[in-house]
């Protein structure tokens, strides 16, 4: 059977180059959305929105820590595609949202958070601290833009062996693999980027009727 979970579905995949915003959008593709590629690493997003096919995929340079960007990176999709369905990350919820009501769409802002929004011990203070924020403004974005049919909703992994937690760690995938399997609650498992991927396709894909 064919995946069209998505189908007609336009997603912005911010930090998609790399890692689990990588495998978000090889997946989101393959159930039928065109999706929007933005991240800082030019040459990488470009060569992954060209390996995934110009006709459901495209790169745009977008630094997140700049509004402007996240701001043109949204009127980019909505211009270029008719519309916006799926999104995640904060000035980009402010700006998508934004999008969304206005054109009436019943989108889904999905974040990647951590298991680092709920408890410390998983990263330096700085990294706990803002994802619980990002958490806190997920939960105010959810019952703000609920009103407008408009679901804010987030997944919250555990380790991954990314190019993230790796060049933190100092370690190579494999080893990475290791450490996290000793750590995790659900044993027999190695938590893969794809599987943070299945989720956030879950939460993209359920349906509102
Ligand atoms: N890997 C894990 O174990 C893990 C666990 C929990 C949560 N997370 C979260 O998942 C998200 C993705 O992390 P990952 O592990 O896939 O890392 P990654 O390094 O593989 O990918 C991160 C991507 O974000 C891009 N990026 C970095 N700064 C950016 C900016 N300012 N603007 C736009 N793009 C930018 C990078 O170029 C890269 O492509 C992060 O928010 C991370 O905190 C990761």
């Amino acid at each position: 059977m064919a995946n069209t979970r998505l189908d007609d579905k336009v997603a912005i995949i911010t930090g998609a180059a790399s890692g689990i915003g990588e495998a978000t959008a090889r997946l989101f593709a393959s159930h039928g959305a065109t999706v929007v590629i933005a991240d800082i690493q030019d040459e990488l997003g470009a060569a992954l929105a060209a390996s995934i096919g110009a006709d459901k995929c495209r790169y745009v340079h977008c630094a997140v820590t700049d509004e402007a960007q996240v701001e043109s990176a949204v009127r980019y999709a909505v211009s270029e595609h008719g519309r916006l369905d799926i999104i995640g990350t904060a000035a980009a919820l402010k700006h998508a949202g934004r999008a969304m009501v206005a054109a009436g769409i019943r989108g889904s802002i999905i974040c990647t958070v951590s298991v680092g929004a709920c408890q410390a011990g998983h990263g330096p203070a700085g990294y706990v601290t803002s994802k619980h924020a990002i958490l806190g403004l997920v939960r105010a974005a959810a019952a703000d833009l609920g009103w407008h049919v408009i679901r804010v909703k987030c997944v919250s992994p555990f380790g991954v062996a990314t190019p993230l937690l790796c060049g933190l760690a100092g370690i190579n995938p494999e080893k990475m693999e290791q450490v996290n399997a000793v750590m995790c609650n659900l044993k027999g498992l190695v938590l893969k980027a794809s599987h943070v991927a299945s989720a956030a396709l879950f939460l993209a894909s359920a349906s509102l009727n």
